[in-house]
């Protein structure tokens, strides 16, 4: 078995898998979105707090199977330090005193691996992650070949949705809230601009929207004054922006691209309209689209110690004490590291 430790931003998770079956044993996350809804976004140190009481809380659960683990499995990258430094102590404590390896993962790989859970692996894949850290279309040939093809050049989608949220004073996590918003509203009313649309760039970009959302929440009188059907409006107005931004890019990887599977993965992953947009879209190209249930879409220690298995029989596991955090920088196009 592995445990498996996910506390890259404001879960505090852990699981256990079965390395032969891929069975999930244990699971339990612990949400901070309450806690940091009151300032819009997340607050690095306070999260680091919480980690410290949630982790242990959630520990608990997993310990009748110490001592058959094999490895303790950690989001080491990417993340915020603060919190990242939580888990990765925690692995090393468990490891040591266990006397077994550390497997270290990175946190997009753990996206990915969101789609296997109790699963086999299906590769080669082409991957939309859509989170609150990252955009990026992946090309996964298989567990050692994963290739970032388009990625943003500012905001990610996880972040627009939260930043537009809190300019209209809606709260944390924006993604759900204007997902709910935008079924009240039209989403012709507001004429926003899709991003790089007349550019050859396969990036994405999303600061150029957020802040024309920003002119037209002050020109509806402010967060204190917009009314409830503006505030509707233009959530289904920004919704569409995005979408139609999202597949004009991923159009044309998908031209060139003759892999038949596609994902998307990420916590915005979890919306249904763009969603039900990629399934349009797969079906025009000839493509089968996956995505993970619901609950394992945004961060979880699950889908961590599902990529474990993978980097286990790769004997990619290492003395407890030469893990560390890794400061990584966002990443251009190129390997995933
Ligand atoms: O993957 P995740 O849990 O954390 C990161 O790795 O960043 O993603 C969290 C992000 C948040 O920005 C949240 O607003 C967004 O995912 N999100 C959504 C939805 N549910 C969560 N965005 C759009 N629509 C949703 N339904
Ligand atoms: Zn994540």
């Amino acid at each position: 078995m592995i445990l498996s430790i996910e506390s890259s931003c404001d879960d505090s998770s852990i699981a256990v898998t079965e390395i032969a079956t891929k069975k999930l044993l244990y699971h339990r996350k612990i949400s901070q979105e309450a806690e940091h809804s009151v300032y819009g976004g997340v607050v690095p140190e306070l999260a680091s707090r919480l980690h410290a009481v949630g982790l242990p809380e959630v520990l608990k659960g997993a310990l009748p199977y110490i001592d058959r683990l094999k490895a303790v499995a950690v989001t080491n990258q990417p993340g915020l330090s603060v919190t990242l430094n939580e888990g990765v102590m925690m692995a090393k404590t468990i490891a040591s005193l266990q006397k077994i390896p550390l497997i270290p993962v990175h946190h997009l790989k753990g996206h990915i691996y969101s789609l296997f859970i109790e699963k086999e692996t299906i590769s080669p894949l082409l991957v939309l992650l859509i989170s609150g850290g990252h955009t990026q279309m992946i090309r996964v040939s298989d567990f050692e070949h994963m290739e970032i093809l388009a990625t943003s050049m500012d905001d990610s989608v996880g972040e627009s949705f939260d930043k537009v949220a809190k300019m209209m004073g809606l709260g944390y996590p924006g993604g759900p809230l204007i997902e709910a918003l935008a079924t009240q509203g039209d989403e012709q009313h507001f004429d926003l601009p899709v991003p790089l649309r007349n550019s050859p760039l396969l990036a994405f970009s999303l600061s150029g929207l957020k802040n024309a959302v920003r002119l037209k929440v002050e020109a509806c009188g402010g967060a204190q004054n917009i009314s409830m059907q503006e505030k509707a409006d233009l959530s289904a107005s920004f919704q569409k922006a995005i979408k139609l931004h999202l597949l004009q890019k991923s159009k044309k990887i998908f031209a060139k691209e003759p892999i038949k599977d596609f994902a998307i993965v990420g916590g915005a992953s979890a919306n249904l309209y763009l969603r039900a947009a990629y399934e349009n879209l797969c079906q025009e190209f000839g493509k089968t689209m996956h995505t993970a249930p619901l609950e394992y879409c945004s961060d979880n220690a699950a889908m961590i110690g599902r990529y474990a298995i993978d980097a286990f029989a790769y004997h990619q596991y290492f003395d407890p004490h030469s893990i560390h955090v890794e400061h990584t920088k966002k990443q251009q196009n190129g390997t995933l590291l």
